[in-house]
């Protein structure tokens, strides 16, 4: 099948999350399954750091009245060869965030996609691209399932093309004044709660989910959170109106990045047979590079992620301050950027209690890799989580997830308790409330086992380090669904 994924980010060219892992990630494991994959994203600064040809070819866009015009590079994901086209126009993208700097959005951002929307599409017919499914990701790109339906279905060579949207995160729907319309270019008839419209606001999210084929998001679990109050934010009823083509499927990881036995951010590597010796050097890494005790025998825990409300950095702060406060022989590792407030808040976490909190105010790829194999305990505290990534990371790391019981953490990381000690199938520790109370009991829990039944702890590493979180299944179903929308599109 031919496939084109159209997305905001996408790792290594450009990223701020897991998207871009997930659009990095997904079209290697397609293509190893024989599909015809192509990739596209817009040409951000940070894409001109890898190698790209220009294609020569020009595209002119009308926006709101006005002449827009662009160009494509081409690019290939290494070893596998997928070409990756990069939207060029360096007064939309060639900037010093994706989407924001200084914490502020840009305030050109629905132009930005817009334009990019439409890049896409005309993208097919100026490159001559052949397309059965255009795979869609997020808010960025919601507009061209209504493209596609509304203007290009009809051209040649677009009649057959279905569309599949990608829910990474709700919570960023690509909400923008009515007067944002206009630059969509579509008719205002179609600003109405049924499609485009939500709450006197254009929707970007709602209008990729109600022009597409089909629908999915990250996780199962997720994808049932979403079609009730809270966890659909306000989309609920679109969703449900929607179910029947509505899909969970669980993100896989980069195995070959994330692998312990080849990880070119480490010093030292192992395997689940050498996990013990392996995770202790790189534990004393960490503790080295991140000036704390070099210590083997105290318990390492890490956090990584972008600092917002929904990764509850917050709660593992008030939990950090109440255990270092009562002296307990711990050292946490944190490395995340984001909100000034809690960026603040971590720095005088770190100043206060240096022996035992290490904070690192930044993003590092590099960093993220050694505090996830140098940690014992990684800990996610998020209030929602569609998917996420980095617990994946950790099961293969034999870093023992300790997760908040929401979205695809529950689908991920499977709890120890008496049956499933007895089965061998634990790999980490899920607490039910968002709180100093849950997040304290998680943590006890972990660190009870870690201290004291050092046989069950070892049993939940091999068994997460055994675990295969490839792409492989997942990027099947992908296929599977997208077979599935092409059958059911109307005209087809
Ligand atoms: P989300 O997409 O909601 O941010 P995920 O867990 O799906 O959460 O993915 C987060 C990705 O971003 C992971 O690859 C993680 O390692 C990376 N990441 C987040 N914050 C940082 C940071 N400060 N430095 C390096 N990597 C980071
Ligand atoms: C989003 C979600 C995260 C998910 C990622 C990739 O950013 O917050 O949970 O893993 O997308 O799908």
């Amino acid at each position: 099948m031919n496939i084109l994924i159209a997305a905001s980010e996408a790792a290594p060219l450009a990223k701020t999350g897991g998207l871009a892992d997930v659009c990095g990630a997904l079209p290697k494991a397609l293509a190893q399954l024989g599909h015809n994959v192509a990739l596209i994203i817009p040409a951000y600064r940070s894409t001109k750091k890898f190698p790209s040809e220009p294609t020569g070819v020009e595209l002119k866009i009308s926006i709101a009245g006005r002449e827009v015009r662009g160009t494509y590079r081409k690019c290939f994901i290494p070893e596998i060869g997928v070409p990756v086209y990069l939207v060029e126009h360096n007064g939309y993208f060639d900037r010093d965030g994706l989407y924001n700097s200084d914490n502020e959005d840009y305030a050109d951002n629905c132009e930005r996609f817009v334009f990019f929307s439409y890049a896409v599409l005309e993208a097919i017919r100026l490159l001559n691209l052949q397309v059965d499914v255009i795979h869609l990701n997020d808010w960025q790109t919601g507009l061209i399932a209504a493209l596609q339906t509304i203007y290009y279905r009809d051209k040649p060579g677009y009649e057959k093309i279905a569309v599949l949207f990608t829910i990474h995160n709700i919570a960023y729907q690509g909400v923008f004044p009515a007067s944002a319309m206009t630059l969509t270019g579509l008719h205002w008839k179609y600003f109405n709660w049924l499609q485009m419209e939500c709450f006197d606001h254009l929707n970007l999210l709602k209008t990729g989910i109600v022009f597409s084929d089909g629908i999915t998001t990250v996780s199962p679990n997720y994808a049932r959170e979403i079609t009730s109050s809270p966890g659909g934010c306000g989309l609920e009823d679109v969703l449900r109106a929607r179910r029947d083509v509505l899909w969970g499927i669980t993100n896989g990881i980069d195995v070959e990045e994330w692998n312990p036995e080849t990880d070119k951010f480490l010093e030292n590597h192992y395997t689940a047979a050498t996990r013990s010796e392996g995770k202790t050097a790189c534990k004393l890494d960490l503790q080295n590079r991140m000036d704390l005790p070099r210590r083997a025998d105290v318990p390492v825990i890490g956090l990584v992620g972008r600092l917002t409300e929904q990764k509850g950095f917050d709660l593992a702060v008030e939990l950090i301050y109440r255990k270092a406060a009562a002296g307990e022989d711990i050292q946490w590792v944190l490395l995340g950027s984001g909100d000034p407030i809690l960026e603040n808040r971590l720095r005088e976490l770190a100043s206060r209690y240096s022996q035992n909190v290490a904070v690192s105010i930044r993003y590092s790829n590099e960093l993220a890799h050694q505090i996830i194999a140098g940690s014992d305990i990684f800990l996610m505290p998020s209030r929602f989580e569609p998917c996420g990534l980095t617990q994946l990371y950790s099961l293969r790391y034999g870093t023992i997830p300790v997760v908040h019981a929401t979205g695809g953490l529950v689908d991920t990381v499977r709890d120890l308790n008496p049956e499933t000690e007895a089965a061998k199938t634990a790999t980490g520790i899920l607490f039910c409330n968002a709180d100093i109370q849950g997040i304290t009991w998680g943590i006890d829990q972990a660190l009870n086992i870690y201290r004291n039944r050092p046989n069950v702890w070892k049993q939940m590493q091999e068994t997460a380090m055994n675990l295969d979180t490839s792409w492989k299944q997942s990027a099947g179903k992908y296929a599977e669904l997208y077979k599935k929308i092409r059958r059911n599109r109307p005209e087809t």
